[in-house]
């Protein structure tokens, strides 16, 4: 990840690296850590052999995530309300914030593409907003 992170509520984190080269290499992320909050769940997506897949297209209100590719590839584009940014997401080191109020979607996935992402709250129904205008509303209402 070389690009700088211009919209609001992300960042990024670099997990730490152990190369056991030549028997692998391990990747180690502590909550409260290098993880900046206590994971409350964990979940991962797999099976993205479909070329078109979409995936995301919402924001949360109050959730904050951190999204790792493990293998392969994917686009993840973010948008604030003000500012939209286009990530290549391929690196199993680098963690991309999705803080809440922030739109996310992911594409273009490889077809041996792995994401794990951390929250730090359980799942909850009502703090998604999965329709754009809402969101724009939303951000507004925040400011
Ligand atoms: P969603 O968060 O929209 O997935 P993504 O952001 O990867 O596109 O979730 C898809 C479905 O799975 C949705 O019906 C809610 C359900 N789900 C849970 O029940 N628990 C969870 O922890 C998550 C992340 C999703």
């Amino acid at each position: 990840m070389n690009k700088k992170i211009k919209v609001k509520h992300s960042g990024i984190i670099k997990l730490q690296f152990y190369d056991d080269f030549p028997d692998g290499a391990l990747v180690i992320g502590e909550a409260g850590k290098s993880v900046p909050f206590e994971i409350k769940r964990i979940y991962y997506i797999t099976n993205l052999s479909n070329r078109k897949a979409v995936r995301g297209k919402h924001a949360h209100k109050k959730l904050d995530q951190y999204i790792f590719c493990l293998s392969g590839s994917f686009r993840l584009q973010l948008d604030d309300g003000e500012t939209k940014q286009n990530f290549i997401i391929d690196s199993p080191y680098y963690g991309i914030r999705l803080g809440p109020k922030l739109w996310h979607t992911m594409t273009k996935f490889s077809r041996d593409c792995v994401i794990l992402v951390l929250a730090d709250d359980y799942y909850d129904k009502s703090d998604y907003i999965r329709d754009y205008k809402q969101f724009m509303e939303y951000v507004k209402e925040d400011k």
